[in-house]
């Protein structure tokens, strides 16, 4: 599905059906290209009348394979450089998941063409940025997905101005950008910040030396493709060595940017006059991955991961090993079974490649079922536990002291109504209503749809009983008179 911006002359479909979560957008796979113009002045985030459940009788072991989709955390920052050069960009591996979709309308937004092709057109996407026009990342969009200020640096060195919506605050802390401000001031920026918008400008960045006074990976990202297009040598450290930022700094080498050390805590960038178009195979998404191995492990499964790469979960691997897991490896695939009781052990979610912050609600889960108290402390962010509660409700045993949760286990885990509350605290209910005793319902799916790549089906084929229910709210009617 191709999108481009709309011209006052073109027909347009009514944006509601291109909307981020509605029903005809990311439900379906699209099996061939189709060209559709919207009004991006009209588009708002997926309705919240949209609220998608998932019902979920627990006990089925999972059994079988499952293909693991492209890394949504290396696609979008992908995306994002196709920015920086007005020739076409095309990825492959890109997965059919909710925020691809808010990127694609953020890039489109400001006169990008981006077709995206799902199905037959094999997860690929083609976007070119001959003809930007409106460097602005508006609120309706970034308070959608946080990564939307990833268009920040790639903006202001291509174009010479970026206008993008301060993001807020989340549900899983603070998670304020100020690093990506402070980075693009090195590089020589002019960086106003008024009306909840970061304005920032530049004849041309120049080079420079960024120590990251904390560890970002959006932060590298963000910096690492403003520094492409600057004038001179930027030299980056403290970086984060996560494996997206590894996969963009391929992309950006294939585009013709001079990168050496992506993958290490410092990164050298030799800027060049111009970049070109590039062809690029997104990495497997090792937390998708980490999410089924966790789901095999509990549900006494014999699951094959396929398109993974097991030495992206190292953490992951060795901490389920010390639990008692069997896994195997192999350079694309793994193969996970466990018949018996898991032991306790702690974990503390550090920066790649310390035990990522996005495994920990599933972990959690993994440890209400393991024997004994397993200890779990968030480092990265301050406010990464709310899924603990809806895990009692189901009946974990889980104590939370600020940034540690105290879990004893094992507890058998029983059906409830629960709520998502962000894209991995909702993995952990599913996870949890796989192993609990009867039929738990799971709301406001629409974050698992950011970040998984049907996940009900993917379950369903390995023997999981899942399925999704809508409920569209009808529209306000007038209240019915009353008759005396
Ligand atoms: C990325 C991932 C997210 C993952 C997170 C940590 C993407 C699209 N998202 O998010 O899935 O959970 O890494 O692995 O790749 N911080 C600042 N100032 C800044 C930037 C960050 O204080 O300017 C803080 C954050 O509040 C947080 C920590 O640094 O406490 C790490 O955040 P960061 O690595 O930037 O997370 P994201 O890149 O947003």
């Amino acid at each position: 599905m191709k999108l481009v911006p709309k011209s006052p002359n073109v027909r347009s479909t009514h944006p509601a059906s291109l909307l981020p979560g509605a029903v005809g957008d990311f439900k379906k796979p699209v099996s061939r290209s189709r060209t559709i113009r919207i009004d991006f002045r009209e588009v708002a985030i997926a309705p919240e009348s949209l609220m998608d459940k998932f019902v979920i009788r627990g006990g089925n072991p999972l059994v079988g394979s499952v293909r693991i989709s492209g890394a949504k955390n290396a696609a979008l920052p992908a995306m994002a450089a196709a920015i920086l050069t007005d020739e076409p960009v095309i990825l492959e591996n890109i997965p059919d998941v909710r925020d691809i979709q808010t990127e694609r309308n953020l890039l489109v937004s400001m006169g990008a063409e981006v077709e995206l092709g799902y199905g037959r057109a094999s997860h690929r996407t083609t976007i070119s940025c001959s003809n930007l026009a409106n460097p602005e990342a508006a609120y309706e969009l970034v308070k959608t997905m946080r990564a939307s200020t990833l268009v920040l640096g790639p903006l202001v060195a291509r174009m010479g101005r970026a206008r993008v919506s301060q993001p807020g605050g989340c549900a899983i802390g603070a998670r304020p950008i100020d690093l990506h401000i402070k980075g693009l001031e090195r590089l020589g920026a002019i960086i106003k910040q008024e009306h909840g918008y970061i304005e920032a400008s530049a004849e041309r960045l120049h080079g420079g030396h960024i120590i990251f006074d904390k560890i970002t990976v959006t932060g590298t990202e963000d910096l690492m493709m403003a520094a492409t297009l600057a004038q001179g040598e930027t030299i980056m450290e403290n970086c984060a060595r996560e494996p997206e930022v590894t996969d963009l700094a391929a992309l950006l080498t294939k585009m013709g940017a001079r990168i050496e050390g992506a993958g290490t805590g410092t990164i050298r960038i030799q800027g060049v006059e111009k970049l070109h178009g590039a062809r690029h195979r997104i990495i497997p998404d090792r937390i998708e991955a980490g999410t089924f191995v966790i789901a095999a492990v509990l549900t006494g499964g014999d699951l094959t991961l396929t398109n993974c790469d097991p030495t992206h979960l190292g953490a992951l691997i060795q901490k389920l090993e010390e639990c008692g897991v069997r896994i195997r490896t192999a350079p694309d695939s793994m193969r996970v079974t466990n018949g018996h009781q898991l032991i306790a052990a702690d974990i503390t979610t550090e920066e790649y490649p310390g035990f990522p912050t996005d495994m920990q609600a599933q972990y959690m889960t993994l440890a209400t079922q393991a024997q004994g108290t397993s200890i779990i402390t968030e480092n990265i962010f301050e406010n990464r536990f709310m899924h603990a509660h809806e895990l009692v409700r189901m009946g974990a045993n889980i104590k939370v002291e600020g940034s540690r949760a105290v879990v004893r286990g094992k507890t058998p885990l029983s059906s409830a109504a629960v709520q998502c509350s962000d894209l991995r605290a909702s993995a952990s209910l599913v996870i949890a209503a796989l192993v609990a005793d009867g039929e738990t319902i799971i709301d406001r799916v629409y974050h698992v749809d950011r970040g998984y790549e049907r996940i009900e089906e993917k379950l369903k084929g390995v023997g999981a009983q899942i399925r999704r229910i809508g409920e569209i709210l009808p529209k306000r009617t007038a209240a019915p008179s009353v008759v005396a």
